[in-house]
């Protein structure tokens, strides 16, 4: 069995005063089967982490190497020592901001697990892509590019997270969003075997809110989501992982 996994990317968002808003969130975090999950801005790792209770702490990106003349950069190991478990990797933002390759992602995927981080990492269609029905191949060579080959349940999560539809409002529909998710399982199970492969946990993310969080949780092979505007606020958040904890029964 997977356990879900609630996950909030707060992406650029947020100063201590967002700290209440996850005090929030680790009040009703325990209260249900699904793992919870917030990824706030690196300035807010350590002082997040002290307040966390059951909600696990990531990070948005490391870097490649584990140490030197980066300036303006963080490794992998200074987010774990900060207090961070997980670390997003290869967010569609940070492939398109700053030319992020899926080379690039599976080296720093690398480096997340040898610090002892799980691993997020995000793939996803842009709209021309999806438009032109290439969706599926965009995902296909993603996986394959940006996945190295240690993988296991234990140390990735897959996040599918279509360009078009990351703060616009637009979702895919459900069919859409299962036969993603199927063909990522199957991808998944093709390369690392069967019992890696279904232990690896699908994120969905794009637009999810409490009102369309039910459907997409009870679609096949979605096994939590990766929540970015909707995880900034408690009242908002919450509401999702009570769906999430209500699509185990
Ligand atoms: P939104 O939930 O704001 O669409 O963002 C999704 C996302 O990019 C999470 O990583």
């Amino acid at each position: 069995m997977r356990t879900k996994l609630a996950a909030g990317n707060w992406k650029m968002n947020g100063t201590r005063a967002s700290l209440e808003q996850l005090e929030r969130i680790a009040a009703v975090a325990g209260n249900g089967p699904s793992e919870v999950l917030i990824c706030p801005p690196a300035t807010l790792i350590h002082a997040a982490a002290e307040v966390a209770g059951p909600v696990g702490i990531g990070g948005q990106d490391c870097h490649a190497a584990g140490s030197g003349a980066h300036t303006g950069d963080i490794s992998a190991e200074m987010l774990k020592d900060a207090g961070a478990s997980y670390v997003i990797l290869g967010h569609s933002e940070r492939r398109a901001d700053h030319g992020e390759s899926d080379a690039l992602v599976r080296t720093k995927c690398r480096m997340a697990w040898s610090a002892g981080l799980k691993a997020v990492v995000c793939v996803g269609e842009t709209l021309e892509q999806y438009e032109h029905s290439n969706t599926l191949d965009i995902i296909g060579g993603q996986l394959a590019g940006s996945i190295p080959d240690e993988a296991t349940g234990h140390n990735l999560v897959v996040a599918y997270e279509p360009v078009w539809a990351i703060g616009t409002g637009k979702v895919p529909t459900v069919n859409e969003i299962g036969d993603v998710h199927d063909f990522i399982r199957a991808r998944l199970e093709r390369r690392f075997g069967a019992g890696v492969g279904r232990s690896v946990r699908l994120l969905y993310g794009g637009s999810v809110k409490a009102s369309n969080a039910t459907e997409i949780f009870h679609t096949s092979n979605v096994d939590g989501a990766l929540v970015g505007g909707a995880s900034l606020k408690a009242d908002d958040f919450v509401p999702i992982i009570e769906a999430l904890n209500a699509s185990n029964d």
